[in-house]
């Protein structure tokens, strides 16, 4: 009998997407004579059932664009905001499943679709996941596409930015994407040779900024470019952030968990905007006129990287070999350059952060990269 397929995207979208889906459908139509429907914006289309039919001419073209053709959104089944109202949804996406006669669905999206994933696993459907995100932070895979192309973009901002930096005598602070990893802004900023980089993983001081700054300046360097990832944060946040964390974690009722919910979430509100603050202390420190400029939504856009459209092609069409064996439950993963099937358990909830000691952290300081710590 026809083998039947699923296919969704979901969270933020990537370039790399639509290679992605074009390598499971090529592999999954050609090779395995599957038949594929995709559901539309995320687990919102699983759950209305908003389904477009994925014959060969859904495929074709698609390599190179960005974005993705089945649209997407960051709903999640368990907490589907239905009339006003937080509502779990998940007796519906499993309805819309069957209904589908689905043999198995494929999900492709960051950390909170991993979880997602598990959820539809645990009440009983055949799932596989592949690993989307510029920020690189999902758990066990080496790398995950759109990320390949993110680094390019913000690399050939951060080179453009170089010259006018140069031209003006003036600091300039890239902030790139990256709310907890700070993968993006590390890799970007090292490409890009920039003199500070400032991510999640190691809280700044702004004195120790100002100081690398100006024992710059004192060398006759009078510009200075400073990368930082969204989610970089002072030491100072970063103490009373990991204050309320704990506070939730060891929260004894339902009360104080969602309290210390809120007072995290009023902290992580207050943190957007942060590169203004941090751009102007540094231009009142160290006297020098400072600019900001925030990439945003620029980094997620666009043709997908010669890189990232094989990845995804490999990780595609590896998902439908497992799809077509009937392997499911696992979120395919690349590591040491090999496609590998990892159990969705293993993912879902874990965050790949960077290393305080990561190599590349090694080399980008021992080059004189100040990481303001
Ligand atoms: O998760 C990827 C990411 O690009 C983050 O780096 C960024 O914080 C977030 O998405 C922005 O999401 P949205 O498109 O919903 O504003």
């Amino acid at each position: 009998m026809t083998k039947r397929l699923g296919i969704l995207t979901s969270g933020g979208d990537c370039p790399g997407l639509n290679a992605a889906i074009r390598g499971i459908g090529k592999a999954a139509r050609g090779a395995f004579g599957m038949h594929l429907i995709g559901f539309l914006n995320g687990f919102r289309g699983l759950i209305h059932d908003q389904v477009t039919e994925l014959d060969d001419r859904a495929f074709s073209g698609i390599l190179t664009d960005g974005g993705t053709i089945l649209g997407t959104s960051r709903d999640k089944p368990h907490r589907m905001p239905v009339n006003g109202k937080i509502q779990d949804m998940t007796e519906e996406a499993v309805a819309t499943y069957h209904r589908h006669a689905l043999d198995g669905l494929i999900c492709l999206g960051g950390g909170g679709t991993q979880k997602n994933a598990l959820r539809l696993k645990e009440v009983g459907l055949n799932i596989l996941t592949l690993p989307k995100t510029i920020d690189n932070d999902i758990a066990m895979t080496d790398v995950s596409f759109g990320f390949d192309t993110a680094v390019g973009i913000a690399t050939e901002a951060i080179d453009r930015l170089h010259s006018t930096a140069t031209s003006h005598s003036r600091i300039i602070v890239v902030e790139v994407m990256g709310h907890r990893a700070g993968w993006l802004a590390l890799e970007a900023g090292m490409a890009g040779g920039a003199d500070v980089i400032l991510i999640p993983e190691i809280p700044y001081k702004v004195e120790r900024i100002a100081q690398a700054i100006q024992e710059r300046a004192r060398r006759g360097s009078r510009f200075s470019i400073v990368a930082v990832a969204e989610g970089a944060m002072s030491d100072s946040d970063a103490q009373q952030i990991a204050k309320v964390a704990r506070q939730k974690k060891e929260a004894k009722n339902k009360a104080d968990k969602e309290a210390a919910s809120a007072k995290l979430q009023s902290f992580v509100d207050a943190h957007v905007g942060h590169t203004i603050q941090l751009t102007e202390e540094l231009e009142r420190v160290t006297g020098l006129e400072s600019r900001l400029s925030i990439l945003g939504h620029l980094q997620r856009g666009g043709t997908p990287s010669a890189a990232d459209r094989v990845l995804a092609t490999r990780l595609g069409t590896a998902c439908a070999q497992y799809a077509n064996d009937g392997r499911y439950g696992y979120l395919l993963a690349l590591q040491n350059d090999q496609v590998r099937p990892v159990p969705l358990e293993e993912v879902a909830g874990n965050k790949k952060l960077v290393p305080v000691d990561h190599p590349m952290v090694q080399a980008a300081r021992l080059v004189g990269t100040s990481f303001g710590d």
